[in-house]
């Protein structure tokens, strides 16, 4: 980093005084294997969040096929790539989705945020701090497996929410995620969430495996969210192009979510100057 980034880093941050840092919370969805609903639960937990009064951001920060904006019928024409090129800011390429949940579209742009010159660095921040203003939430859509950009965000989030089904293959690939993250950083939350369950015993039956895989070889318990049962109304919903949640309010998926959503607003802790703080673990790679 060169003399003249810090101090325009640091002019950044000193133009929005201490008292007006907001509480925020970042969490990154992420699965080891493609597939597995990610994006289905990004778009049910910040629906459900939403009815519950809290304010939500979402990142599509899936560079692979990004499918957030299709599964919530909405047409992005810009992306982050165009802020970093100084071209937008961040508040024009903001998608209204449904229940006032803001998509962020940074499936383009994501990529490059760890290599920016200073002028890009500089307007990404103060949109980020301008967004962070308003926003409870920010859930970050990631792209699946262990490539090095999603890891970044990954270490770079408040919190990790991790994505399997009860397949072994999911299951597998779920435990190498959480290796790959435990030894880059052993403090980092990781909550579990199966997807797709056929029942709540296979669901419990697929945490434990999972636990006893990483109480044995990493030492560590993971946290566990609950489960997402297959539901038949939530594959109509992606159909449609409609949230889950919106469409079929008493499905037993847009229950669970509701669920789920609860848990998260009681056990996840306000993390003072999140959205900043993210950035700047992003950009200095600093976990
Ligand atoms: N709870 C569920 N019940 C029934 N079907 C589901 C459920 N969750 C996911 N699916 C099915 O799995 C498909 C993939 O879901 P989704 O796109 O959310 O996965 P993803 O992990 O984001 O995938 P990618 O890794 O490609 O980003 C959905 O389109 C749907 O058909
Ligand atoms: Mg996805």
């Amino acid at each position: 980093m060169t003399d003249q980034a810090s101090r325009l880093r640091a002019m950044a941050r000193q133009q929005v005084p201490e008292a007006t840092l907001f509480s925020s919370r970042v969490m990154a969805i992420t699965s080891g294997k493609g597939g597995v609903g990610k994006t289905n639960v990004v778009a049910g937990l910040a629906m459900s969040l939403a009815q519950m009064g809290q304010r939500v951001a979402v990142l599509d920060a899936d560079f692979g096929l990004a499918n957030l904006d299709i599964l919530l019928g909405l047409s992005p024409t810009h992306t982050l790539e165009h802020v970093l090129r100084g071209e937008k800011v961040l508040e024009e390429i903001i998608l209204d989705g449904p229940m006032g949940i803001r998509v962020i579209p940074a499936s383009s742009g994501i990529q490059e945020l760890t290599r920016l010159d200073t002028s890009a660095e500089l307007r990404l921040i103060q949109g980020l701090q301008r967004v962070s203003e308003t926003t409870d939430w920010m859930l970050i859509d990631t792209a699946a497996g262990i490539h090095d950009s999603v890891i970044k965000l990954l270490l770079a989030a408040q919190e990790v929410l991790l994505v399997t089904t009860p397949e072994p293959t999911s299951l597998v690939d779920a435990y190498a995620m959480v290796k790959v993250i435990h030894l880059r950083d052993p403090q980092k939350p990781i909550w579990l969430l199966i997807n797709n369950a056929q029942s709540e015993d296979e669901a419990e039956e697929t945490i434990e495996q999972l636990q006893a895989a990483t109480r044995r070889f990493l030492d560590r318990e993971l946290k566990v969210l609950g489960m997402v049962p297959a539901d038949a109304c939530l594959l109509q919903s992606v159909r449609e192009q409609r949230g889950v949640v919106e469409r079929f309010p008493r499905s037993p998926s847009t229950l669970a979510f509701r669920q789920i959503a609860d848990q998260l607003k009681k056990k996840v802790p306000l993390q003072k100057d999140g959205f900043a703080s993210f950035w700047k673990q992003l950009s200095l790679g600093e976990s």
